[in-house]
């Protein structure tokens, strides 16, 4: 019997709103700082917020994609004693904010930060990290609405922290903020999303309220990531990408992520490859994997999909070819790099939240199958 945890989100969440209107009272005359990403800088979006909730106390800039732990000590010196953190960026943002708040609750003390890390260890209870709203400009991570956040170490493994106090206390989605992200972007974000959204599903953590998240989030993903991509300045279109990537984050909030997210990490350490494409390239093999072992879980998949529950591996293939993920891998890596892995495919933490037992043979079978299926012809 797998102890399933209960459902909750405690974010204010703020869909298809206009930032402009929203931030000031979430700000709410407050002290704040901004964190965010060198572009999102460039442009002054810290004097768009001013000119509603005052000067920020501290800017800082400087927020690099994957996020390492080794740049944790200093980020989070940067960031005044204010009463609130507006993170404004892509997932990388907003996780790096997460570890920054909590190392900065800790006084900058690292060990407890490591413990959590490495070994899961609670966070001491005695911290109260600054609140953080929550403004994503990316249509994926769902990090908006998740105590979690991903870090990396120097030599790629990838770890997590997790801890209820770093919900955010808003998340504002403006889908305007995405309208310019490139192609290959929104692509990447929206199957970060399918990959949350269906590693809930085949998720042995997973309830009746994720399983009907994932659901929504799967068909709105498949439904309008065409328009997105079709007319990139489509606010419906996009509002509904932002909308799917945090309802995807809801659901992953409670299950965690699984087997795909546990394959993708050494994708992305050592050969780069974009975190949306790295986690959902294996999903059809996946969802044949499962298959096997229940076929019925897929039901919410399938409905989803609008096809039969035994069509949804062939479905999702035929999607992910669709979308050029497997050229998009074959940039990257050839299918022999994926022997080379070892057991290194397998997070425990992650892969056993699958439904069906996987080890780093089986992780390396299902990856290799993945990669030659989507780049074959
Ligand atoms: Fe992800």
């Amino acid at each position: 019997m797998v102890l399933r945890p209960p459902f909750r989100c405690p974010v204010a969440v703020h869909d298809g709103a206009a930032l402009d209107e929203v931030i000031g009272p979430a700000i709410a005359g407050r002290d704040w700082a901004l964190v965010t990403s060198r572009s999102w800088a460039d442009r002054n979006f810290d004097a768009r917020i001013a000119a509603i909730a005052g000067s920020p106390a501290a800017v800082i800039s400087n927020i690099d994609p994957n996020p390492l732990i080794s740049r944790m000590p200093l980020l989070s010196e940067e960031i005044p004693d204010v009463s609130v953190v507006v993170a404004l960026g892509g997932g990388s943002v907003l996780d790096a904010t997460k570890g920054m708040v909590a190392l900065k609750a800790l006084r900058g003390d690292m060990s407890p930060l490591l413990d959590h890390l490495s070994e899961g260890a609670a966070l001491p209870a005695k911290i109260l990290p600054i609140p953080i709203i929550a403004v994503p400009t990316t249509a994926g991570t769902g990090s908006e609405v998740t105590p979690w956040g991903t870090l990396w170490g120097d030599d790629g493994t990838k770890y997590s922290i997790n801890d209820p106090r770093l919900y955010p206390s808003h998340a504002i989605l403006d889908p305007t903020l995405t309208i310019t992200m490139p192609s290959e972007l929104t692509r990447s974000t929206a199957l970060d999303a399918v990959s949350h959204a269906l590693e809930a599903v085949w998720n042995r953590r997973h309830t009746i309220f994720t399983d009907y998240l994932a659901a929504q989030a799967i068909a709105q993903v498949h439904k309008y990531l065409p328009v997105a991509e079709a007319r990139p300045k489509d606010i419906e279109a996009r509002g509904a990408l932002q909308t799917a990537a945090l309802l995807a984050g809801l659901a992953m909030g409670t299950t965690q992520t699984a087997l795909a997210h546990s394959i993708s990490y050494p994708f992305t350490a050592r050969f780069g490859v974009a975190h949306g494409f790295a986690c959902s390239f294996t999903l059809a093999e996946i969802a044949r994997f499962n298959q096997e072992e229940d076929a019925a879980r897929l039901a919410p998949v399938a409905e989803a999909l609008e096809c039969a529950v035994d069509a949804v591996p062939d479905t999702l293939e035929r999607w992910l070819v669709a979308l050029g993920v497997g050229d998009v891998m074959a940039r990257h890596l050839s299918a022999d790099d994926i022997d080379t892995f070892g057991d290194s495919l397998i997070t425990p933490a992650r892969a056993a939240n699958n439904l069906r037992h996987a080890d780093g043979l089986i992780a390396r079978q299902i990856a290799r199958r993945a990669f030659e299926r989507l780049t074959a012809g």
